[in-house]
């Protein structure tokens, strides 16, 4: 055996054993889902009870990422933290009231999650056309849609026909949606549990090519090892000190914020995957699917996705369509159509 051997074998163990765990949570994540059945989704679900449903929607969207394209990041951040908590079911929507906890003030989304007053504005132009027909789930999951059309990302088909939950889950809130200074396997572990690949988790973070994100969500990491991962150079610097001036280490500031894309912050485009490879990743979660020394697979992606947009253009297509799939069953049996998104019905 020669002395090099030992040596590698140890840098190679932390791979191993990474790939071993995945595949574990990849197989429990099969046999957990193995019993869901497709959804009842299809393309013309509204063809001929609101046939101008798409359209009232791409307006609306247009209008409202017209007087500021942030609004694209809003809702497209709204309709993943749907997904995560009871598949696709307009949970996220739902307001507190006394006898239902919403989701509003689950970790993730206090003080963060924003864009409700946009979907009540597209929901009562759909109702006053099409009244009790079109779920909040679906006008969410097509705005969503439209929202990254119209900051220059991808079009795919959204096939409809989603009900609205009857209920929301408080807890799935703090528990499914991950979170940014979790580690890359807790992270990929959230997605592979829903039924999505890791392939889908390098491709969906791609969404932080737009919106912000606020001081105490990146802290840890412009103190932390950001300088490492930018390995110090002028200009990573120069940013490094903007965003340590706009997020002090203590005393406050905690929602001043920052793009999560810098280069490009409105623009739906592959700049973050960019950011990624120089080490400038805002989150620590972002920086991780290159960074970490777990990161085999998620590095490799990021690299081609920074390379060709086409390729990250027709992945998260791909991606985002599955994970507008992930149905809640209980609302397919006791669903409906909400009147007021914020309202379960009476
Ligand atoms: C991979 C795991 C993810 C983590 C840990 C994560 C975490 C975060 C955090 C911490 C923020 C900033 C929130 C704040 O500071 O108030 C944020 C913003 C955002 N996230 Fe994610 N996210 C993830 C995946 C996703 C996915 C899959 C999407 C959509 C498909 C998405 C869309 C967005 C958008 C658009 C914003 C900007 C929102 C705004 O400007 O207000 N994120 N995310």
């Amino acid at each position: 055996m020669s002395g090099k051997e030992p040596a590698m074998a140890a840098s190679f163990r932390p791979r191993i054993l990474a790939m071993q765990f995945l595949a574990a949570i990849a197989f429990v994540s099969v046999i957990m889902r193995s019993g869901a059945s497709d959804p009842p989704l299809t393309l013309d679900y509204y063809a001929s009870s609101c046939p101008s449903v798409f359209e009232i929607i791409r307006e609306e969207m247009q209008s409202e990422v017209l007087s500021d394209p942030h609004n694209a990041a809003l809702v497209l951040r709204l309709h993943f933290h749907d997904c995560f908590v009871q598949g696709c079911d307009g949970s996220v929507l739902l307001d507190d009231t006394a006898t239902l906890k919403g989701e509003k003030t689950a970790s993730p989304n206090i003080n963060s999650l924003r864009g409700f007053d946009i979907i009540d504005r597209i929901k009562s132009k759909v109702e006053s056309n099409c009244p009790r027909i079109v779920s909040c789930a679906d006008i969410l999951t097509v705005a969503a849609r439209d929202a990254v059309i119209l900051v220059g990302g991808p079009y795919w088909d959204v096939p409809v026909g989603r009900k609205d939950s009857r209920s929301a889950s408080y807890e799935l809130a703090n528990t499914n949606i991950p979170t940014p200074n979790q580690g890359l396997i807790s992270i990929i572990s959230k997605f592979l549990y829903l039924g999505l690949s890791v392939t889908d988790t390098v491709a969906l973070s791609g969404a932080h090519t737009i919106g912000v994100a606020r001081c105490e969500n990146f802290r840890a990491r412009i103190y932390g090892d950001y300088e490492l991962t930018s390995g110090r150079s002028p200009l990573s610097e120069v940013h490094l000190s903007k965003l340590k001036s706009t997020c002090p280490a203590a005393g406050g500031g905690d929602n001043n914020i920052s793009p999560l894309d810098y280069e490009t912050p409105n623009t739906f485009d592959n700049s973050y995957y960019h950011l990624l490879l120089n080490g400038e990743g805002l989150l620590n979660s972002d920086q991780e699917l290159y960074s970490s020394v777990l990161a085999i697979q998620t590095k490799k992606l990021v690299e081609q996705y920074a390379f060709d947009t086409a390729a990250f253009f027709q992945q998260f297509s791909i991606s985002i369509v599955k994970m507008g799939n992930l149905t809640n069953p209980d609302s397919f049996v006791d669903g409906e159509v909400r009147k007021n998104c914020r309202f379960i019905n009476a």
